[in-house]
This record gives C-alpha cells, sequence and structure tokens, in this order.
C-alpha cells in the first residue's frame, strides 16, 4: 500500500533559496528507504516536507491520500515521528522517562497506557536500564537513543530520521542500524532515513534515494542505485569501500564479476568463486556457511 506519495513537489525557502526542484516519489507501507546526497542538496529539507515542518512551494506531498498540509497538526505529528540530526534539539525533560512519556501524556492516554509505551519504547532501543536518569548526564549515543525512544512512543505510523548515526562510533553506528532494522522487521514500522552511512547502506536498508542539487537522481534497490564510482562521484558521493574495491578489480584487472558486490559477505562469496580450490586448499580451509557482512 502507498503511504507517500510525493508528486512535482518543489520547495524554495523564504529568503529565494531554491531546494526541491520537481521530486516525484512513491513510498511504500512497511518499507526501509534511505536518503542519500551530498551535504546541502536538500535531504532534511525533503524529510521536513513528509511530516509538514516545511510545505511544498509546488507540487503536492500526500500521506495516505490525503495532503499532508489537510492535517490536523496534532495527526500528522502523532502520525509521523521525526527524529532530528541533533538529539538536544529532540531530548529535553529531566529525566529520560519524563522525556519519553511527555508525548503519549500529551496525546491524553491514561497514566498505565503511558506506562507501557515508555517500557516498550526504552526496550526497543536498549536503554531500560536508564529509565531514570538525567538526561544531563547521558552520552550523545545515549541521547540519540532517548529521542528514537521518544518519537517510538508516540507508536507513529512511520519513522523520519535526519542522520541518526551522525557523531556515533563506528559500533554504535552499526547498533542503531541493526536497530532500525530490527524494528522494521518487528513492527513492520516504514522507516524513512537520511544517511551518509553508505558502507552500510546495502546490509539494513531495502531501498535508496539517491538526491543531487535538490533533485532525485537515481532510486531502487541497493543494486539499482549504487552502480559506478563514476556515477556516485556526478553526486559527489562514493560507492561503499569493498565496492570501489571490487569494481577497480572488474575494470582494471579484469577479474570476471557480473556484478559489482556491495557488501564483505557478497565480495567474499565472488572472490572464492573466483579462486581455484585447490588453490583455497593450500592457503587455509573455507569455513563453510559462515559469512560475515
Ligand atoms: N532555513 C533556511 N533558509 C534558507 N536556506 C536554507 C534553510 N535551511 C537550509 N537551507 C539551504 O537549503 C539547502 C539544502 O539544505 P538541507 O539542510 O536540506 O541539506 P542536507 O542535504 O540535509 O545537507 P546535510 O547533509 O549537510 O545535512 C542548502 O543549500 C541550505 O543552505
Ligand atoms: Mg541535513
Amino acid at each position: 500500500m502507498d503511504l507517500y506519495t510525493l508528486r512535482k513537489l518543489s520547495f524554495t525557502y523564504p529568503d529565494g533559496t531554491a531546494v526541491l526542484r520537481d521530486l516525484d516519489l512513491t513510498i511504500r507501507k512497511g518499507e526501509v528507504v534511505a536518503v542519500l546526497g551530498a551535504n546541502g542538496c536538500g535531504k532534511t529539507t525533503l524529510l521536513k516536507q513528509l511530516n509538514g515542518l516545511l510545505r511544498p512551494t509546488a507540487g503536492e506531498v500526500r500521506l495516505r491520500g490525503r495532503r499532508v498540509e489537510d492535517y490536523p497538526e496534532r495527526e500528522i505529528f502523532s502520525a509521523t515521528g521525526f527524529v532530528f540530526q541533533d538529539p538536544n534539539d529532540q531530548v529535553f525533560a529531566l529525566t529520560v522517562e519524563e522525556d519519553i512519556s511527555y508525548g503519549p501524556r500529551n496525546l491524553g492516554l491514561p497514566e498505565e497506557e503511558v506506562e507501557r509505551r515508555v517500557t516498550q519504547a526504552l526496550d526497543r532501543v536498549e536503554m531500560a536500564a536508564h529509565r531514570g536518569r538525567p538526561v544531563a548526564t547521558l552520552s550523545h549515543g545515549q541521547r540519540q537513543r532517548v529521542g528514537i525512544a521518544g518519537v517510538l512512543a508516540m507508536e507513529p505510523e512511520v519513522l523520519i530520521l535526519d542522520e541518526p548515526t551522525s557523531g556515533l562510533d563506528p559500533m554504535g553506528v552499526r547498533s542503531i542500524m541493526t536497530l532500525l532494522r530490527r524494528l522494521n522487521e518487528e513492527t513492520g514500522l516504514t522507516l524513512i532515513v537520511a544517511t551518509h552511512a553508505v558502507d552500510l547502506v546495502p546490509l539494513y536498508i531495502g531501498r535508496i534515494v539517491i538526491m543531487s542539487h535538490g533533485r532525485i537522481v537515481r532510486e531502487g534497490s541497493p543494486a539499482e542505485a549504487l552502480i559506478s564510482t563514476s556515477e556516485m562521484e556526478r553526486c559527489r558521493l562514493h560507492l561503499p569501500h569493498i565496492a570501489e574495491l571490487m569494481e577497480a578489480l572488474k575494470q582494471k584487472d579484469r577479474f570476471p564479476l557480473k556484478k559489482i558486490p556491495l557488501t564483505i559477505g557478497e565480495a567474499r562469496r565472488e572472490m572464492v568463486k573466483l579462486v581455484p580450490p585447490e588453490v583455497l586448499g593450500e592457503i587455509a580451509p573455507v569455513e563453510k556457511g559462515k559469512v560475515c557482512h
């Protein structure tokens, strides 16, 4: 089922900066969509159109067939959870518990329901142990998780995240991506994520939208969207590093690869296929069935 339909969406800021140009995009319920693009290409501006923080200058954004700007504010804000890039823009109450309960309580829900949602949201982001802590004492990564929990507690239909992994250490980035994918798998929540984590995108994301100068220049599965270094460079992006290596082996060293593997797991499988078993036997036995990503 189509959740969002964007038709000829254009947006110009009041100071005359034209940012989004003629965007057409459909997002189905339950999808995990990554929005990739260089700094300043319009990712945040696009995400803000999806929950009505900004309104189109021309064209339209529809959620379930109805224009976002025609929803009552309360309804659109609870249906579309927006996680800001900087958790300090999101998390403001004194303690973790107060922060997460703020939204559901504001919806006028009974106390037991507020309690249930806070507990569930904290569990989902693996922050249950921090429930009573003052927000001011949390690390950036922990604050980011509390920000996500606060939005989850509103039980939105779609979660819109603006670079949720910026400022996190490499393991922190992976664990947020894992958490997001698990949320999608377990609850069917639709996720729309602006991100620069291009190496991880093929592992965690079903569909990619690439933006450049306010336009969507390519979209599809990771294999359809991440096709070559030269295409990516045109949008001031790069392929996942492992794909850059595999592309160089194919093009410069004439390795017979039909397509460019995008993950370490795919690359490993292709390389193992290309090396005769007797050579592999001399070096080291191949671990069967255990493929790291
Ligand atoms: N309030 C504003 N008024 C005028 N121009 C703005 C405003 N906010 C953003 N812009 C401009 O709009 C363009 C797109 O900005 P946006 O924040 O959407 O980019 P982005 O893709 O999210 O970049 P980043 O990767 O750096 O977060 C930029 O040129 C930016 O300077
Ligand atoms: Mg941005």
